[in-house]
């Protein structure tokens, strides 16, 4: 089956975005099927980094097919804003669609996103305040509004009317809010309609028609196993399908069209925003870690919570996925290291366990076991072929892929798109599909 998704393994910021362009090379479509504009996933080609947080990260190579599923929530003024600057940097954009059915980030959902962390106060998620779960609420109590509904200014009108009525409380202390005005809301949501009217699809039938066609498709994921609504560290989620599965329900195809699943994890761990963190780290090695990584949000510019690597739960996020195939990033940044702890255990209560806890108030109470392996301190920046690597990285992956229970095809050893190890089996497998 030529269909193949790339998810993160952890809580977002994994690098997908470098190994969704690399792939992106011999996929006839890449499209992104949940999350929103809390994503940010850079592509660095050469002297230039780009930043995409809307637009599937196949964009660069000119006519590319790219597709915003029905699973993902939009801002349109993010979206038109997007495109915009690339089309200005030379970018042809012309192969971007988006579904009919992605519902629209409004402005109300910003602000009940900023009220919302307000109101919890020091138990609040950090979210990256971008509408995002306000929005996914409104899908599920469906009083959403969804693109297709901005090209008929009647119905959109009555929607929002609707949408707004069992939120008046909430959004009472922004009455004046200009942003809150019906009249204005409307005219700004057609214009953004008439604006986008062009790329606007029926997503589902482009995907099946080209999985019919035998082509190429790479599903995008944006955050991680551990940031999916069901099986991420919820309350301290975001509010999409962000594993495996999402890529089905996200753009209307079944899941036996998913024939290849890439699940992409850093050599460490990183975190944005509040949530358990068995592995995070409280010393210099953590600053070590921001500094040499860039540990920076891409969205918010928070920085990013650093800790070691944690086989646990890359274990159990490969199930979630059924990820075949992990893709490691970010092998340079432990390159000064003089030892690499892994976890591969926890001690929860006094008990010992290599599984990590259903229940997430265990995972605040973990007790991480780690093993050490000895750092290589030399460069590995821009290696790329496997038995290049010190020995002692080679030793560190082999035991992060034995244990994690998926094949490691690519090893990335800097940002850009040519720092990159692609082992055998995985090009073999890459080239079958593609071919
Ligand atoms: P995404 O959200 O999963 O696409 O990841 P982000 O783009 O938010 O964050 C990954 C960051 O790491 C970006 O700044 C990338 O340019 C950078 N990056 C990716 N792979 C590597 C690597 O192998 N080494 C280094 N040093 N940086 C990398
Ligand atoms: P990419 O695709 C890292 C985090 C936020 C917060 C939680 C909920 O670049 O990997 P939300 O705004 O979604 O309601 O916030 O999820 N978060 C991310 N962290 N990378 C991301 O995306 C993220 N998207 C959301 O920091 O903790
Ligand atoms: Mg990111």
């Amino acid at each position: 089956m030529p269909g193949i998704v790339i998810v993160g393994a952890q809580w977002g910021d994994e690098g997908k975005g470098k190994v969704t362009d690399l792939l992106a090379e011999r996929a006839d479509a890449v499209v992104r099927f949940q999350g929103g504009n809390n994503a940010g996933h850079t592509i660095v080609r050469g002297s230039r980094e780009w930043k995409f947080h809307l637009v599937p990260s196949g964009i660069l190579y000119p006519g590319k097919r790219c597709i915003i599923g029905n699973g993902v929530v939009v801002d349109p003024k993010v979206l038109i804003d997007e495109l915009a600057t690339l089309r200005a940097s030379g970018v042809d954009t012309s192969g971007l669609k988006v579904s009919a059915n992605c519902h629209l980030i409004m402005p109300y959902h910003l602000l009940l996103d900023h009220a919302g962390e307000t109101r919890l106060g020091t138990l609040q998620i950090g979210t990256t305040r971008r509408g995002i779960g306000p929005c996914y609420a409104d899908k599920a109590a469906r009083l959403g509004i969804r693109v297709q509904d901005m090209l008929d200014e009647k119905i959109l009108r009555k929607k929002i009317a609707a949408a707004l009525e069992p939120k008046r409380l909430a959004l009472r202390p922004y009455a004046r809010d200009p942003s809150l005005d019906l009249h204005a809301m409307v005219e700004q949501y057609v214009t953004y309609g008439h604006q986008l009217e062009p790329q606007i699809a029926d997503c589902a039938r482009l995907v099946w028609d080209l999985l019919e066609a035998d082509r190429v498709v790479l599903f995008e994921g944006a955050q991680g196993a551990m940031l999916d609504i069901d099986h991420g560290t919820y309350p301290f989620v975001t509010s999409s399908s962000a594993t495996a599965g999402g890529a089905a329900t996200g753009t209307g195809v079944g899941p036996t069209a998913i024939g290849t699943v890439i699940s992409v994890t850093k050599a460490y761990v990183t975190r944005v925003g509040g949530g358990p963190f068995p592995t995070e780290i409280h010393d210099a090695a953590g600053d070590l870690l921001r500094a040499r990584g860039h540990e920076y949000g891409a969205v918010t510019g928070r920085p990013r919570r650093c800790g070691w690597l944690d086989i646990p739960l890359l274990r159990y996020s490969n199930q979630v996925n059924g990820a075949e195939w992990l893709v490691v990033t970010k092998l340079d940044v432990l390159d000064e290291l003089a030892e690499i702890p892994i976890c591969i255990g926890y001690v929860i209560d006094g008990k010992v366990t290599d599984e990590i806890p259903a229940d997430v108030r265990g995972l605040e109470a973990i007790k991480p076991q780690y093993t050490t392996f000895k750092g290589w301190r030399e460069s590995t920046e821009g290696i790329t072929e496997f038995d290049q690597l010190p020995k002692a990285a080679q030793e560190y992956l082999a035991f992060q892929e034995r244990e994690s229970g998926a094949k490691i095809g690519m090893v990335s050893t800097g940002p850009d798109r040519d720092q990159t190890i692609v082992l055998p089996e995985f090009a073999a497998e890459l080239k079958s599909i593609t071919s």
